[in-house]
């Protein structure tokens, strides 16, 4: 067992941490963010993820988990930072990874000769090789003094801690070295299948899995827009076409969020521009749907105006970017309710994952249901099932109001 250096204590190294100390690991985790910190030490934890917080606690309590703002000599450094992108005005917006290298710059000082340095945040191809040499820069120590590899992370939010110990992982060494190094680690918690290979095909294989889901979800709201004009259920059209025993079409939704899948394919698109027209257009047509849903609900808040002869409340339920979590980021629903709301409309927004919200105003679900006159369900969340809806106007985007 070793003392590891988790760096970034968000949605992926909070649980790393978590798990990591819970296996018999001393962990030191390490985040520039004061606040999570201290909530850390405290035992608790600053995001949503079930049985999360006990495990935290626990850990914590044992003295095997700590949290403090730098980082701390360790034999592995798991690096769990953001890798956003940033818009382009070419059209392809370019991968981020300034906090991988502040978090490489950061941890150099206190790296010693045999190290392993795992990054685990979605980059684009070359970026373990580009910290390697960032590192050599701070610190003089080369990749065959310390072992560099790349290790993506693939969990499901709401089945982090399972999917950390389940899942298969890649394993990408900047060295053969370097991977087995990697291998040996991963082997003390996860029980999955552990996949060597080069750093570079594995950050390739991080961002294929999330490409492959935006592009299929994009075939699925594509359908959703032509089932829409020809007054087909796209939802039973998809049931009964996924009879096919090679057919297995995803379902639609109101556009892709997230921290993965709606960012990752841009860092392929950036990469090669010319050659990856279906991974943008897949983008497009995801981004384009949340377009569609904001003139759509437009359209039918008019309609409703002339019944009723005054403006109609329009309830939108969810804001997260997908089911039963707090997780906002690049969510599509956060998106068409702002957009919304700038446009007038009497929005009284619900998420029952959070409790209030900086910029809209939350509202509980019975309060919804009594006062907005049309309902349009954005996120299937469990809360949002089996309510009686009979005699309502509603939009469902996500199928919530078809789920048994
Ligand atoms: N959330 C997911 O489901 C998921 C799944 C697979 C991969 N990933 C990838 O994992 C990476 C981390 O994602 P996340 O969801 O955990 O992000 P997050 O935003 O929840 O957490 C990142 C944390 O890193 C901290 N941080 C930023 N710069 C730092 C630095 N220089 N030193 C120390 N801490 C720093 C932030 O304060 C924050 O607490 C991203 O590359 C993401 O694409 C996320």
């Amino acid at each position: 067992m070793s003392t590891c250096c988790v760096i970034g204590l968000g949605y992926i190294g909070l649980p790393t941490a978590a798990v990591l100390a819970l296996s018999g690991h001393r962990v030191i985790g390490v985040d520039v963010n004061a606040q999570v910190v201290n909530i850390v030490n405290n035992g608790s934890i600053h995001i949503v993820e079930p049985d999360l917080e006990q495990a935290v606690a626990e850990a914590v309590s044992t003295g095997a988990l700590s949290a403090q703002l730098s980082p701390a000599s360790a034999d592995v450094f798991l690096i769990a930072v953001p890798t956003p992108f940033r818009n382009n005005p070419n059209g392809i917006p370019q991968p981020n990874i300034d906090y991988v290298f502040a978090a490489a710059r950061a941890l150099a000082p206190k790296l010693s000769p045999g190290n392993l340095v795992l990054l685990e945040s979605t980059s684009p191809v070359g970026t373990t090789e580009q910290l390697a040499q960032v590192i050599e820069e701070a610190c003089g120590l080369t990749r065959d003094q310390i072992n560099f590899a790349y290790c993506p992370e693939r969990v499901l939010p709401g089945r982090i801690l399972q999917e950390l110990i389940s899942n298969d992982r890649v394993i990408g060494g900047l060295t053969i070295a370097a991977a087995l190094a990697g291998k040996t680690f991963y082997s003390s918690f996860c029980k999955g299948e552990l996949l060597t290979t080069s750093s570079n095909t594995a950050e390739m294989v991080k961002l294929t899995e999330n490409s492959f889901r935006d592009v299929n979800i994009a075939f699925a709201n594509e359908l959703s827009l032509v089932c829409d004009r020809l007054g087909v259920n796209v939802r039973e059209l998809i049931r009964l076409a996924n009879h096919h025993p090679r057919v297995n079409v995803l379902q639609p939704s109101c556009g892709v969020g997230g921290h993965c899948i709606a960012v990752d394919p841009w860092f392929i698109a950036a990469e090669a521009p010319d050659c990856t027209h279906l991974i943008q257009t897949a983008r497009r047509v995801n981004d384009g749907k949340s377009r569609w849903v904001i003139e759509q609900v437009q359209a039918r808040s008019a309609t409703l105006e002339d019944q009723l002869g005054r403006p109609p409340s329009i309830g939108c339920l969810g804001l997260a970017f997908k089911p039963d979590v707090d997780d906002l980021r690049e969510s599509p629903a956060l998106h068409i309710t702002t957009e919304l709301l700038v446009a007038g409309l009497d929005v009284l927004a619900c998420e029952p994952n959070l409790h209030d919200h900086p910029t809209i105003k939350l509202h509980t679900l019975e309060v919804v249901l009594n006062e907005a006159d049309l309902l349009v369900f954005l996120v299937a969340h469990s809360p949002f099932r089996d309510l009686d809806l009979t005699g309502r106007s509603v939009f469902d985007l996500c199928g919530v109001t078809e789920q048994a």
